[in-house]
């Protein structure tokens, strides 16, 4: 999410500001909205922070420039999560006493009751950031008589949640002490110069040296060299030292060839974030729709086709029918005819699309709507036409298809149906709790897919390469499965798909079928099921090639098919309406490798934008 770095150094003639915006300017491409660098220079922290693209920022601050002689920096870029890209929300943070600087990435969790309690102990908030908490706990514990080291592990064992902290103090100018849990810390070393960074390639071209945190670890650099400590006994740990052998290019993508690939094995931890969003802000969309009396839900691409998973869901447990329509032909379907106590499930990865934006804008001023809007960048557009708003907490997404926002979009359209659910008392407390367990258990599934699962999808893309045209088919909640899977397809393989009703396909698309033409049928062992099989024997007795994505212990749908791909998941209702989720996976791989396979640049699609501002 945030990028953050620190350095310490003796080496002479440098200029600790120029390396600090370097490192910042190399973790650009993970996206950013503000940006900040504080350096500790004789006894006083100088601090330069804004909201804004890092080039015009430097442009405005000149963010090389700090006092000659400076040793330590740290700089961030900001990812919004708690409080607008505002320059006072932009790290760093600082106490009461302007002594200790802070940049964190993660998310503090507990940090409203941290907040209140150093409130009534006289601490000035001057954000609205989680992050803020942190330099006023250490000041808090410091004014105690503790020493910074054991001020800052005090510190964060009271904070709940993920962060990779860097922290300086202006009485200690010969050290940097960093403390990870769950977000990403490196610690670069090199000749009388010591970094650390949320991401190897801050730090690349300076050395290719370094130590990897794990959760729970602090570290204290000082120039050249670093000690470990575990947070939780303050013991010492050895650790080994690594040497990076990948160029920048494949270290931005940790690693991976491309963004999408290192994205689909980012769905776990996307999801597992995602699972953490406060309760009331389910609660508030929840109660909105209870309210209301007639529920729409728009969206554009990707987002729309995890509306119509969403739709499906919501419309279980609301017993009321969601009208799914697409951004675009929102304003013109329903002129004349969008009644008053309406709500509107907004959805959008980036807030930014201008169709979804038009028709929630529009419906505010045509009828007495409430906006319910879902995205995954605070503070974006979308936000600003909104009643109430859900942040996914996917982390930013580089490449052009959506893939790791998917997954969590579905997810938090999932649980507003469960807390539905609770609301209206339509499920016992037991079937609740089986399926909000099925629900936790899906970052796991998708994980254990995507360690064993890759030879396959590459043999079955091996076996495909020289088809242009392809179904993908499926009943009930999965059709929206089959959409974005084939959207994935013509997205990034240029290949023709026709993502479809299996039922509905023999009213036209069936004629098209002749010997070997691909048809990827999606069935989850759910209602629909005994019925998609009669759909499989109609498709396959015309010579299709049949490719389907089962669940492990499927039989009837694997004997008819050529090739399954199998989710290990349990064969029950639970798991079957969250199969939107744990299916789709293993259709952006598909789609992945069909595009490297036929020479395609799976991050660059041809004709497509990430975000698309135009009508
Ligand atoms: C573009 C992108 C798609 C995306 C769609 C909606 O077409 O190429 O990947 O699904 O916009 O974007 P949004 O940001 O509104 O979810």
């Amino acid at each position: 999410m945030c990028g953050i770095f620190g350095v310490i150094t003796n080496q002479e003639d440098i200029s600790i500001g120029k390396i600090a915006l370097e490192a910042i300017k190399r973790l650009e491409y993970r996206g950013y909205d503000s940006c900040g660098i504080v350096t500790n220079y004789n006894g006083e922290l100088f601090i330069k922070k804004d909201s804004g693209k890092i080039d015009e920022i430097h442009k405005r601050l000149k963010l090389d420039d700090f006092p000659e002689g400076s040793k330590i920096a740290l700089a961030h870029t900001r990812w919004a999560t708690h409080g607008a890209p505002t320059k006072i929300n932009s790290h760093p943070h600082l106490d009461c006493s302007n002594k200790i600087a802070v940049v964190h990435n993660g998310i503090i969790e507990n940090f409203m009751e941290l907040r209140n309690e150093l409130r009534a102990k006289g601490h000035i908030f001057q954000s609205e950031t989680d992050t803020e908490i942190i330099p006023h706990l250490i000041e808090e514990f410091m004014s105690t008589g503790l020493d910074l080291k054991t001020a800052i592990l005090e510190s964060v064992r009271k904070c709940t949640g993920a962060y990779g902290i860097v922290v300086c103090h202006t009485d200690y100018p010969d050290c940097i002490i960093v403390v990870r849990k769950e977000s990403p810390l490196v610690v670069g070393i090199d000749n009388g110069a010591t970094y650390c960074a949320s991401d190897i390639p801050a730090f690349l071209p300076l050395t290719r040296q370094c130590y990897i945190l794990d959760d729970d670890e602090m570290a204290i650099l000082r120039p050249g060299g670093a000690k470990f400590f575990d947070v939780k006994t303050n013991d010492e740990v050895s650790k080994n030292l690594i040497q990076i052998d990948w160029n920048i290019d494949a270290a931005e993508k940790g690693g991976y060839p491309h963004f999408m690939l290192k994205e689909i094995h980012e769905e776990p931890d996307a999801l597992r974030r995602t699972l953490k969003v406060p309760e009331e802000d389910i609660k508030a969309f929840a109660e909105a729709i209870l309210s209301a009396d007639n529920i729409y839900i728009t969206a554009a691409g990707t987002s729309f086709y995890a509306s119509l998973a969403g739709k499906f869901i919501i419309t279980k447990f609301l017993g009321k029918y969601l009208q799914a329509i697409e951004c675009s032909e929102f304003k013109t379907q329903l002129s004349n005819a969008l009644p008053d106590n309406s709500a509107i499930i907004a959805i959008s990865q980036s807030g930014e699309t201008v169709d979804t934006i038009e028709a929630i804008r529009w419906a505010k001023n045509a009828a007495n709507v409430k906006i319910l809007s879902i995205t995954n960048i605070v503070g974006s557009s979308m936000t600003r036409y909104s009643d109430h708003v859900i942040v996914t907490r996917a982390g930013p997404e580089i490449g052009v298809a959506a893939t790791k926002t998917y997954v969590t979009q579905v997810l938090i359209l999932a649980l507003i149906g469960l807390k539905i659910a609770t609301m209206k008392g339509v499920e016992s407390e037991d079937e609740i709790n089986e399926y909000c367990r099925a629900l936790r258990k899906t970052p796991d599934i998708i994980e254990n897919f995507l360690s064993k699962d890759i030879d396959l999808i590459q043999n079955i893309v091996k076996n495909l390469e020289k088809s242009h045209n392809f179904f993908f088919l499926a009943r009930g909640i999965s059709i929206a499965t089959a959409k974005e899977g084939g959207l994935k397809l013509k997205e990034i393989a240029c290949r023709f798909i026709e993502g479809y009703s299996a039922a509905h396909a023999k009213h036209g698309p069936i004629s098209l079928v002749r010997d070997g033409f691909p048809i990827i049928f999606i069935a989850p062992p759910d209602g629909t099921y005994e019925r998609l099989i009669g759909n499989v024997m109609e498709f396959k007795a015309r010579g299709g090639k049949i490719i389907s994505l089962v669940v492990e212990e499927d039989k009837k749908v694997t004997d008819l098919s050529d090739v399954t791909i199998r989710i290990d998941q349990p064969a029950n209702k639970y798991y079957n309406l969250l199969s939107p989720i744990t299916f789709i996976p293993a259709l952006q791989l598909l789609a992945y490798y069909y595009s490297v396979a036929v020479g395609l640049d799976p991050d660059k699609p041809q004709n497509l934008a990430k975000t698309v501002t135009v009508h």
